[in-house]
């Protein structure tokens, strides 16, 4: 297996306008291989939003570092965002294109890939993801779960390594995670690490290979689904009712 993340001893302190220091994450050290389906679980502040978004560039540590294939983060943080995508929890505010076609060609168009080549990969994304029949419709008047798909299709366009989700099943209907599951189930199958920031773990602990879990701005816990399902709750994570159940851990999917 091969180390494509490693966070060192990371700390990042928001500035709170003088009202003081605000940790976002207080010291956190933990590495990812190539090929893993991780859930970073935690209750809400506990610092999964902050994290993911170290693993991109988006945010920069106080201090510590991420390394992402071996090179720091901040040598090169144009390849990084190639490397690894970031699906936001508020889909609206990844939206930039004036049609659904448009928003997908952005990150190639930045590349300055040639144009028939854009529009190869655009067209085979958007068929991926059955969008293509909304190819024309500008992304603000798609629905929730659309828009969602949108995002994806805008970082499966670019083929990174790693796709990072943050509380990727917030306001779907049942179709609509269970599409988005089967979805990510295949990218994985395909080889692409996943990480999901959730802390409602029922609809990914099948899939997963193991479980992080945040509290405070650390990692308290790191291990199998198995092994930590059913202390999830000391943390504020409500443990899945096959578990409570005794029934182990089961598919959420029919
Ligand atoms: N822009 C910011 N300025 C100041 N503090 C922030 C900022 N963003 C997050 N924080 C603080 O950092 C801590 C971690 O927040 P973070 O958003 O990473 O948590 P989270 O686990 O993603 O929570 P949630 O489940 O609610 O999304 C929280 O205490 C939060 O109040
Ligand atoms: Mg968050």
């Amino acid at each position: 297996m091969e180390n494509l993340i490693q966070v060192k001893n990371l700390i990042h302190i928001y500035s709170d306008n003088g009202s003081g220091k605000k940790y976002g994450i207080k010291d956190v050290t933990f590495s990812v291989e190539k090929g893993e389906f991780i859930i970073l679980a935690g209750k809400n502040g506990s610092g999964k939003t902050t994290l993911l978004r170290h693993l991109n560039g988006l945010l920069l540590p106080t201090s510590g570092e991420v390394l992402i294939s071996g090179i720091n983060i901040q040598k090169n943080i144009v390849e990084i965002r190639k490397k690894v995508g970031m699906v936001f929890q508020d889909a609206d505010s990844q939206i930039v294109g004036e049609t659904v076609f448009d928003e997908v060609a952005f990150g190639l168009e930045n590349l300055k890939f040639p144009r028939k080549l854009i529009n190869e990969k655009v067209e085979s994304t958007l068929e991926l993801l059955s969008l293509i029949q909304l190819a024309d419709r500008n992304p603000a008047t798609l629905s929730g779960g659309e828009k969602r798909k949108l995002a994806i299709a805008g970082i499966l366009v670019m083929e990174p390594d790693v796709i990072l989700f943050d509380e990727p099943f917030s306001n779907l209907d049942y179709p609509g995670a269970s599409n988005l599951l089967s979805l990510i189930t295949r990218l994985n199958k395909n080889g692409i690490t996943i990480i999901i920031a959730t802390h409602e773990i029922e609809k990914v602990i099948d899939r997963a290979t193991r479980m992080v879990i945040m509290d405070n701005g650390h990692i308290k816990k790191d291990g199998t689904p198995a092994e930590l399902v059913k202390i999830t709750e000391q943390y504020g994570i409500r443990e899945p009712c096959s578990s409570k159940l005794n029934l182990g851990i089961m598919s959420w999917i029919n």
